[in-house]
């Protein structure tokens, strides 16, 4: 069924989202750094996407407010410092530290280890890209599985929030490799089932 679904941030991430969720059927509002339009569309979706940069995180829980009480949110963030360096891990994760700034809501760590460049087909080529899915809520990670199909990715159940520790590091190696070791962004993790 089509889901109202919010994208907060409309760079490279929230574009091809939004351009993904669009295309599976869905309405979508993708809206920029504009307090008045983030609120209005967290309070218009039942599952709001944060595709901010690490470091607006506080400031879109600030815009959004209580309007995202209750919803499904998606954090696509990668917690990498103005160093480029991993801002946590170990003993927390950025999903974790945004669940508890929004302990209404629903949170859920999905396609922070695809680029954005495969985002709104979730595969390289003709092959689906692996979108791990990890959340506390079965529901809200349910209904993020069911997106990310939709999109076109295999979607995996990763298990509780707390495995976004593992997640975020994933991204992480996936920026090194693209970026630092030059194979570039034409890159993708893939899960093989036997
Ligand atoms: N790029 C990738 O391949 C990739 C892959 C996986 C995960 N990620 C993660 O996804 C997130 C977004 O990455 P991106 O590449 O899409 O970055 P981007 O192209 O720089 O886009 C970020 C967007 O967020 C907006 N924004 C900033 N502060 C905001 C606020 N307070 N409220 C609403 N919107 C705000 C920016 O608007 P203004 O420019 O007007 O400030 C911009 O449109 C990051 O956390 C990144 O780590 C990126």
């Amino acid at each position: 069924m089509a889901k109202n679904i919010g994208v907060i941030g409309d760079g490279n991430v929230g574009g091809a989202l939004a351009r993904g969720l669009k295309r599976a059927g869905h309405e979508v509002r993708g809206v920029g750094n504009d307090a008045g339009a983030v609120r209005e569309a967290a309070a218009w979706a039942e599952v709001v996407v944060l595709a901010v940069p690490f470091g607006a995180i506080d400031s879109v829980v600030k815009m959004a407010g209580e309007a995202l009480s209750g919803k499904t949110v998606v954090d696509v963030t990668n917690a990498i410092d103005g160093s480029m360096n991993l801002a946590v891990g170990f003993t927390t994760s950025g999903a974790e530290e945004l669940q508890k700034k929004l302990p209404k809501s629903r949170v859920v760590k999905a396609f922070n280890t695809v680029f954005a460049q495969h985002m709104d087909t979730g595969r390289l080529g003709d092959k689906p890209l692996t979108a791990f899915v990890a959340s506390d809520d079965a529901t809200a990670k349910a209904t993020v599985v069911g997106l990310a199909r939709e999109i076109g990715f295999d979607a995996v159940d990763a298990g509780p929030l707390k495995n976004a520790r593992l997640l975020e590091p994933l991204a992480y190696l996936n920026i090194q490799l693209g970026y630092t070791l030059g194979l570039g962004t034409q890159i993708g993790l893939k899960l093989l089932h036997g």
